[in-house]
């Protein structure tokens, strides 16, 4: 691999710009255990309950339609300081909410955020990276949702004692008020400024970022990529030529949820206490190690993605997750009392492939396959997938267990997750290494 050499500064906006990748995680997660006492508090119905749950994703699916031409037209850096806003708001929303009413608002609001955040993240990040390191960066965004998600679980766990939901929201708080003050430092993306004319600010910030030499061969090439259809509106993006790149990313924003992950994530206690985890704590400290598993899984594959290649990363953690997935599927079938044990096991090696391959690969790639000229806007199209596919899971998760059976609804994902293999095997392009201008000329031409 081609040592890349990068600077300070460019580990300093990556680490930043990650932060939203933990806001966004950490708001997926902190409802789980704030739930538990936010419903007597405010005497919530069952309908009231999901609702509580559900608006944030109601939310983050504005959020991300509204994301994309927001980076295109404000830039991404102004973007990434908006929403990092918007979350302290929700937040603070959500710590202070006295009635059902605001706690729906503050959902609303901090689902904004997020649903911005999850288009921008990625986008920012992919477009300040070196090719030689853009695997890994981009995946920083995944590493951190899946910190994010883990310090929520243990916040929730550190104040379920105390039962003060307030402050298990009010963690997000620190996170985002770092983002927002370590965010005035951040540079524009070179990309951003050169399709903006401000050629000047785009070579100035490429030298405060790489330490290669390679500035002028770099911006060359942006400017082409910039300006070879500049006016990228929603008709550009519609245009026939443009359309494998835009089906490919739904099918992986789309792959990425219906396989099943976040009804592990949401309901993993509950997952537990069917299979005979005796006691709700048990399941509870069951799905922290989830969390773990998923950190380190991700650790993992941030440091292959750029020796291995997207595509052996992304074929080995879907047929793993396959695998995963019968292996429940069978062990809920089995109906035995012993089944805990390969439960949990089936369970987090499922969570451990989706992290190596599908969780960053999917941001990663719907950050890389657009050209620059659409890049937002047909993100917007992907992120706005993801939100719509991770908020029907949610709904009809449990119905799916009620109505099928644990047994067939794993089974279900099992099959869903092959059909994903087949398309991702037969369609996914290799992107290792390339300027995201080479990967434009590559895919459409
Ligand atoms: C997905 C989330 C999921 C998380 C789990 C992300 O890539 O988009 O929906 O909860 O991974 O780690």
């Amino acid at each position: 691999m081609r040592k890349e050499r990068y600077t300070f500064y460019t580990l300093y906006s990556v680490f930043i710009g990650a932060l939203g990748g933990f806001l966004y995680g950490f708001q997926l997660a902190s409802i789980a255990g704030a739930l538990i006492f936010l419903t007597p508090a405010f005497h919530l119905t069952p309908l009231q309950e999901g609702w509580v749950v559900s608006m944030l994703l109601v939310g983050a699916f504005g959020g991300a339609l509204c994301a994309g031409t927001c980076a295109d037209r404000i830039g991404r850096k102004k973007t990434i300081l908006l929403a990092a806003a918007l979350c302290i708001a929700g937040t603070l929303l959500l710590s202070f909410a006295t009635s059902y009413a605001l706690l729906l608002v503050g959902r609303a609001v901090a689902g904004i955020s997020i649903g911005i955040i999850s288009l921008v993240t990625p986008l920012y990040l992919a477009e300040i990276s070196p090719p030689h390191s853009r695997g890994a960066f981009v995946s920083f965004n995944q590493l951190a949702i899946t910190m994010g998600i883990l310090v929520a679980y243990l916040i929730s766990l550190s104040y379920a004692k105390s039962g003060d939901w307030q402050m298990m929201f009010a963690w997000a708080i620190a996170p985002a008020l770092m983002q927002v003050i370590g965010g005035l430092f951040l540079p524009e993306t070179p990309s951003w400024l050169l399709q903006h004319h401000r050629e000047e600010s785009g070579l100035a910030t490429l030298k405060k970022m790489r330490i290669d030499n390679q500035w002028q061969s770099c911006l060359d090439e942006m400017k082409r990529s910039a300006s070879s259809h500049k006016k990228g509106g929603w008709k550009t993006l519609f245009q026939p030529r443009l359309r494998h790149v835009l089906v490919l990313g739904l099918a992986l924003s789309a792959f990425q949820q219906i396989t099943g992950i976040n009804a592990v994530i949401y309901f993993a206690p509950k997952i537990f206490q069917i299979a005979g985890f005796a006691s709700a704590s048990s399941a509870i400290f069951a799905s922290v190690g989830i969390g773990v598993i998923n950190v380190l899984a991700t650790l993992f594959s941030v440091f292959l993605l750029d020796r291995l290649g997207r595509r052996p990363l992304l074929l080995t953690g879907l047929i793993g997750m396959i695998a995963s997935l019968l292996a429940l599927s069978f062990a809920f079938f089995l109906k035995s009392s012993s089944i805990a044990p390969i439960a949990l096991v089936s369970l987090m090696s499922y969570v451990a492939f989706f992290a190596i391959g599908l969780g960053p690969i999917t941001w990663l790639l719907i950050a890389e396959i657009y050209p620059l000229a659409v890049r937002g806007k047909a993100m917007t199209i992907a992120v706005g997938m993801s939100w719509m596919s991770n908020y029907l899971i949610s709904l009809i998760f449990l119905d799916l267990i009620s109505y099928l059976g644990s047994s067939i609804t794993f089974c279900l994902f099992s099959l869903i997750s092959i059909i994903a293999l087949i398309v991702i095997w037969r369609y996914v392009p290799e992107t290792k290494g390339k300027r995201l201008e080479e990967i434009e000329n590559e895919l459409v031409r």
